[in-house]
């Protein structure tokens, strides 16, 4: 790759001598459904603690509307599942992970049921819906729209139940401690106690996606993509970088934050309509609203231009109001605090960066290319979706990966016998001095420029213009040394969005989210093939 961004090996300078030290068997950075999963698997034998930088219950999983998309209906079949997940990949799933996953999935929703998650039912049978690029309503839910808070809250009380695992909350991993490619534990930073060194004999990066690199994202604050940074600083291998799947409907109202409006809006019926109330999707696609995403995306842009309009707009006035109501309950109560009545008001949407289809190179048990280094859920790249993630297959993906990455953790810790040894490190930056740099102001010029550059429709001119600007902004952020998340966090941001970058302006051709309007075919010939990146430097 031409323009790589060689980052420091560490973000901040320590000393072993001096930081304070902690030791635990598994070590999970994350507290999502990926992470509690890991974490309640690796319990089985030994100890565990969890570091997650916000609240237990702040990440990507506790806003997850449509549901879970898992084979649980007698008339389903997993045969079924695989293929429309291969379809929406374009050529670029990992089969093997793809059969792994969807054949898994339905045991661990199971266990998730068994253990309490109440799941929506009628007549005592399980509810499911129809999602884009499904060909069978297969995606259960909660609350109507709150699937992701009824697995996260499951899974933080089976946790917390469990004596076998710790939890540190507001707790941000910097970086892994690594030494000859083998993984030993992370120092991390706690506003109150300062930094600590945390050994750890397995340790499972389970840090979600990276969606606020974007000005527009339906993701929450936490999602600055730490672990692919972390990973890639410590030489891990991360795939399909330039894979970021943009949602096209997102609450857009000017100064609000960007609400996701579920695509299940749009499977129970929703119409999109541009700003002179035309039905437009039936133009693009046949199967118009529930098109793959990323042609409903794109879609929309364009209507956009064509009425000179800043967004288009979800109409679901003709459903019925009660239905409407128990089925969107949060939408309602969302739209309703800006003075939107669902049942009579039409929606204003826009789509917005949502989920990152790339990461840390994964095999099936979840093992990283670095030693005794996991990744599990959106922080990592399976392969399972491809160039294109079918909607709800990413929380059973989280569900099965956080299972099986806990279950080996614990297994090889068992089958080696090793104690935990830790070593003398003492890690120097040079600094330079911070005096007037305004991380803000960086931060939001860099989400204005990937969205204006490295968005829903990519060209050479403008993924160029966004790689010089980004490695200028590097130039002077990258050598400081911070001493809080929001400097990490932006350093962080500024190399993942150099990965991305660099990964779309590698592959020439569009193929599912990636999308370049300087080479609008899928070219099988050249790119039916993954783009992986390694750090060169050490
Ligand atoms: P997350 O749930 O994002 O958890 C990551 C955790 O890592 C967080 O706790 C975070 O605080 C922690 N962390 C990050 N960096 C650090 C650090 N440096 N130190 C310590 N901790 C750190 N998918 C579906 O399948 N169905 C849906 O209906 C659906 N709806 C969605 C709706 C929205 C609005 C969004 C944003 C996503 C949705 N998705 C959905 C996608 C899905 O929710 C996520 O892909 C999935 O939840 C990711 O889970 P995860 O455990 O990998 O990461
Ligand atoms: C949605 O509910 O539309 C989001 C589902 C997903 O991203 O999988």
């Amino acid at each position: 790759m031409k323009k790589q961004i060689e980052p420091n090996r560490y973000l901040i300078s320590f000393d072993s001598h001096t930081t304070s030290h902690v030791f635990t068997d598994v070590l999970v950075i994350g507290s999502g459904v990926a992470g509690l999963n890991a974490a309640i698997q690796a319990a089985n034998n030994g100890s565990v603690l969890i570091v997650t930088k916000d609240r237990i219950d702040e990440n990507n999983t506790a806003y997850a509307q449509g549901g879970i998309a898992v084979v649980l209906s007698d008339k389903d079949t997993i045969i079924k599942h695989i293929k429309d997940t291969l379809d929406a990949g374009q050529n670029l799933c990992d089969k093997a992970a793809v059969r792994m996953i969807v054949s898994k999935g339905p045991k661990r929703v199971s266990e998730l049921i068994d253990r309490g998650a109440a799941f929506d039912m009628e007549d005592n049978q399980l509810v499911f819906t129809q999602e884009g690029g499904h060909s069978f309503p297969r995606i259960i839910r909660a609350q109507g729209d709150s699937t992701g808070k009824e697995v996260e809250h499951t899974l933080i009380r089976i946790v917390k139940e469990n004596a076998n695992i710790k939890i540190f909350e507001h707790t941000f991993a910097i970086d892994l401690i690594t030494k000859d490619n083998v993984c030993h534990g992370v120092i991390a930073w706690h506003a109150k106690k300062g930094n600590m060194l945390i050994w750890a004999k397995r340790t499972i990066l389970a840090t979600g996606g990276c969606g606020q690199v974007y000005r527009e994202t339906t993701n929450p604050d936490v999602a600055t993509g730490d672990g692919i940074a972390m990973a890639y600083r410590a030489g891990a291998i991360l795939q399909d970088m330039e894979f970021v799947q943009f949602h096209p409907t997102t609450l857009y109202i000017a100064g609000a934050a960007r609400f996701l409006i579920t695509e299940t809006v749009r499977g129970e019926g929703g119409i999109l309509r541009n700003k002179k109330g035309e039905r437009f999707m039936i133009n693009y696609h046949p199967q118009a609203e529930l098109a793959p995403r990323d042609v409903v995306s794109q879609s929309i842009l364009k209507e956009m231009q064509k009425t000179d309009h800043t967004n288009v707009y979800i109409d679901v006035r003709h459903i019925p109001k009660k239905r409407l109501y128990t089925r969107f309950p949060k939408i309602r109560e969302i739209c309703a605090s800006f003075g939107i009545d669902i049942a009579k008001d039409l929606i204003p949407v826009r789509p917005s960066a949502h989920y990152m289809i790339g990461g840390i190179k994964v095999d099936r048990l979840s093992r990283t290319t670095i030693k005794q280094l996991y990744a599990c859920g959106e922080v990592a790249c399976t392969g399972m979706h491809g160039a294109n993630r079918l909607g709800s297959n990413s929380l059973l993906e989280g569900l099965v990966t956080g299972y099986t990455s806990g279950s080996d953790a614990c297994k090889s810790i068992q089958r080696s016998n090793r104690e935990l040894l830790p070593y003398a490190i003492r890690e120097s930056m040079g600094v330079s001095k911070i005096s007037w740099l305004d991380l803000n102001d960086i931060g939001n010029s860099l989400k204005s420029l990937m969205w204006r550059d490295a968005g829903i429709v990519r060209d050479e001119r403008h993924l160029l213009e966004a790689e010089e600007m980004i490695e200028m902004w590097c130039s002077y952020v990258m050598d400081k040394e911070f001493s809080h998340p929001a400097g990490w966090e932006l350093q962080n941001m500024l190399l993942v969005s150099s990965l991305i970058v660099a990964s779309s302006r590698k592959r020439k051709e569009s193929r599912g989210v990636h999308h370049r309007s300087d080479y609008p075919q899928t070219d099988n010939i050249r790119w039916k093939k993954h783009i992986m990146i390694k750090k060169s430097k050490f």
